[in-house]
């Protein structure tokens, strides 16, 4: 009987546990997508359809699965598209882009990491170096940036037109009483380049303004046995210059163990941080649970643990999204979210899709 085989056998109790703390019936611990396949597994956020794909496709070449993951979300950190991860991604309260990721690579247990790093396109890839090269784990800021320009990654501006625009909408609408005017008070209003227009009235933009605690979390596993993760985003949306979220920090926003499995998160990051959400993951596949199971299991850890109001709804539920992502070695996989609307990538033979997570709360 192998590890993980004898996990499931030991992981009776626990389960019963999470049953009885969520109040939901489990679902058999034995089975679960994936888990009877041969050959690489990739799997990410709702956002990674094409990172998996191209993760998938470099592991079939051989490459290793940091390497191939790495490739895999760079798609992502290079959209301007996506407004939560890299180019393009909404900035902090003063207009500047800073960004956060991490990698880590199971099979010689490294870890690297950037955090608050400005002006660099791909983060994760920085972070790859950090492992790649240094005997550290993290680097932040200044240092990071001199890092990354030191090896060759070329310095650019990362706030796009559109991310800019959502900024100063984010600003005229702050609060009544600031000197930035609110849409209805302004004698001009933006043209779509973003220069002012005089009009006898501004009309008010009625679409919400972007916000994103988005991200892209990406796990992947070789058919060696070989599993890696990684997480990159550009973080909470007009957040204090220096925030750091959770994508950065090993435990909270990702974790991969070569001899377990590999978690991430996507979402609210403090929430995730202070409950070490990826580690809790990982831990929790450890002990039996299915990979569904342990994101759930940790869902229901940060909504027990969060007790400020203002983050809790009338019926005493986070009302914030976080969505877990997790990978057992045996190429299982699954994803859980604190509310419905959580979706994750994967691709395996059966080629790339993106399927529902599973929400802890309807
Ligand atoms: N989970 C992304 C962040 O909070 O920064």
């Amino acid at each position: 009987m192998n590890n993980i085989h004898r996990r499931h056998l030991l992981a009776a109790g626990s389960l019963a546990a999470l049953s009885a703390a969520t109040g939901k019936a489990l679902a058999s611990p034995r089975r679960e997508p994936g888990d009877d396949h041969r050959g690489p597994v990739s799997v990410a956020s709702g956002n990674g359809v094409k990172a998996v794909e191209r993760a998938w496709e470099l592991m079939n070449q051989g490459r290793d699965t940091a390497e191939a993951i790495v490739e895999g979300v760079r798609i992502v950190e290079e959209d301007p598209n996506d407004m939560s991860v890299g180019y393009g991604g909404l900035p902090n309260e003063r207009g500047v882009v800073q960004l956060d990721s991490s990698v880590m690579h199971g099979p010689t247990h490294k870890a690297g990491c950037v955090a608050c790093i400005e002006d660099i396109k791909t983060p994760a890839s920085v972070a790859l170096e950090v492992l790649r090269r240094t005997d550290h784990v993290m680097l932040v800021g200044q240092g990071a940036k001199e890092f990354a320009v030191a090896l060759g990654f070329k310095e650019e501006n990362l706030l796009t037109d559109r991310a800019r625009r959502a900024w100063l909408r984010w600003k005229a609408n702050h609060g009544p009483n600031d000197d930035w005017l609110n849409p209805e008070q302004m004698d001009w209003e933006f043209n779509q380049e973003g220069h002012g227009t005089h009009t006898a009235m501004a009309t008010p933009e009625t679409s919400p303004i972007p916000f994103t605690t988005g991200t892209i979390h990406c796990s992947a596993l070789n058919d060696k046995g070989e599993l890696s993760g990684c997480t990159t985003t550009s973080g909470l949306s007009y957040k204090i210059p220096g925030r750091v979220g959770d994508s950065p920090i090993i435990g909270a926003g990702m974790y991969a163990d070569n001899e377990i499995g590999s978690a991430g998160a996507t979402g609210r990051g403090e929430a995730v941080i202070q409950c070490c959400g990826s580690f809790l993951a990982v831990q929790f596949m450890d002990q039996g649970m299915s990979p569904t199971e342990a994101c759930t299991a940790v869902l229901k850890r940060i909504a027990d643990r969060t007790k400020q109001k203002r983050l809790l709804n009338e019926k005493g539920e986070p009302n914030f999204q976080v969505t877990m992502y997790a990978m057992r070695k045996d190429g299982a996989y699954g994803s859980a979210c604190m509310r419905p609307g959580g979706t994750f990538a994967v691709c395996n033979g059966e080629g790339p899709r993106r399927v529902n997570s599973v929400p802890l709360f309807g």
